[in-house]
């Protein structure tokens, strides 16, 4: 079912109180451009940053933030506020008002409003990046999540406080974009069906895996990639509403359901199958694709009987990531490698953004001592042309459900 468009929605527009509460105003602004009718609800925090006769001046409406009023209630009860909306929106939403939304909590009007309401509810977190990164907030907005709750952003780079990372709210325009969105999946159903997936629509395409390249018949090149990460990431980016095309070489794991799996051997197919699979909307370089190849394939098993050792003349493969990321056609709106490095993790891979053209890379240490091939835990660190972001060690699962979440934010952007 498909509620209002814009141009005729109703926004209750509820703003916490955090230095992105500026931007707001903004975003009251340009909904009001496209047409929307916004509604105000800002928490007591939200007035030390920005007065609530900016917000009614630019929604055109009285702006409440009192539970107990008695002029508001006689006007508008608060159950009444959150019915009469298509879409409730928070932005900012704070560190502590997403603990209030997935406690439950109902101790001012924001928060009773968005325990009343039926509607759909969409937010724009914005903290510093510590209190994004903390096992509280990830636990707050999965449970926020799992209960249908939509998530725009939060934006990586420098922020407020004088700190570098995720944590900064969307734009105006990215949320614009997202209340459309939200708009159009419509009303949230008993079942939680209809929750609209952030990356619905996308065509994925991943490499994982290690490749092999033949030596003869029997014996090949290769190296110690499990696959693991870049299976996790199809999973992901399935749960998340993508059509997924992954391209594995040789791995031990099971082909991720719902996903499109082409199982090849060598960089050389790998590179096939990847040009086969385009367009995409993101390409993702996860393999650990052998840079060289032997020139001479022998089609016959080399044999020990020669005198001395065999010699291998090694030719070089093509780079996949960095042929996709430099296409002139069909260019994925966003390209994300992988950099395995075993010294100088951060400058090495800064340096490989550049020389492949890609928007991001996640990079890992597989240094003697990180169980990172093989292993269940992943701790990486993000880099794109903005700057250096550190995750804490956590599963390859999470490591897959974050750069999924990225990746939305990313092309929500874009697209
Ligand atoms: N990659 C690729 N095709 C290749 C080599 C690498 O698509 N022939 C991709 C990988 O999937 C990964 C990224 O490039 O996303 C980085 O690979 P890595 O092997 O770490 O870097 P290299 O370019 O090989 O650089 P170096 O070996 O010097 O570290």
């Amino acid at each position: 079912m498909t509620m209002a468009p814009l141009a005729a929605a109703r926004i209750l527009l509820i703003i916490g109180g955090g230095i992105a509460a500026y931007k707001s105003l903004e975003l009251i602004r340009r909904l009001r451009d496209h047409g929307a009718a916004v509604r105000v609800v800002m928490t007591q925090g939200a007035r030390k940053f920005i007065t609530p006769l900016s917000a009614a001046t630019l929604s055109g409406d009285s702006v409440r933030d009192d539970l107990f009023s008695l002029t508001d209630e006689a006007l508008i009860g608060h159950i009444e506020l959150s019915r009469a909306a298509d879409l409730v929106v928070v932005a900012p939403a704070t560190a502590n008002l997403l603990a209030r939304m997935a406690g439950g909590l109902a101790d001012d009007l924001a928060t009773t409003v968005l325990l009343a309401t039926d509607k759909r509810v969409l937010v724009a977190p914005a903290m510093n990046v510590r209190m994004w990164l903390h096992p509280a907030t990830r636990r707050n907005l999965d449970r926020l999540e799992s209960d249908g709750v939509l998530v725009v952003g939060p934006d990586s780079g420098p922020m407020a406080c004088g700190e570098f990372g995720p944590g900064r709210m969307a734009e105006p325009q990215a949320i614009v974009k997202a209340i459309e969105r939200a708009l159009e999946a419509g009303p949230p159903t008993d079942s939680g069906e209809s929750v609209p997936k952030s990356l619905a629509g996308r065509h994925v395409v991943i490499t994982s895996g290690p490749t092999y390249e033949a030596i003869d018949p029997v014996r090949f090149l290769g190296n110690r990639s499990s696959g693991r990460q870049g299976h996790a990431i199809a999973q992901s980016a399935v749960g998340a509403g993508a059509k997924v095309t992954l391209v594995s070489g040789p791995v031990a794991l099971p082909d991720p359901e719902g996903a499109t799996v082409i199982h090849v051997e060598s960089a050389l197919q790998m590179r096939a199958a990847v040009e086969a699979a385009l367009p995409a909307d993101a390409f993702i370089g996860a393999a650990a694709v052998a840079d060289w190849r032997v020139a001479d394939v022998s089609s016959d098993k080399v044999k020990k009987d020669s005198r001395s050792a065999p010699t291998l003349r090694l030719v070089e493969n093509p780079d996949i990531l960095a042929e996709v990321s430099r296409r002139t056609a069909f260019r994925p709106a966003f390209v994300i490698g992988f950099a395995a490095e075993t010294q100088d993790v951060t400058a090495n891979a800064k340096a490989k953004l550049t020389r492949k053209g890609c928007d991001l890379i996640v990079a890992n240490s597989v240094a003697q001592g990180t169980s990172t091939f093989g292993g269940e835990r992943n701790e990486v660190q993000l880099i794109d042309r903005d700057g250096v972001e550190s995750w804490p060690p956590m599963s390859k699962a999470e490591v897959a459900d974050r750069i999924v979440r990225r990746l939305a934010a990313e092309l929500a952007k874009r697209l």
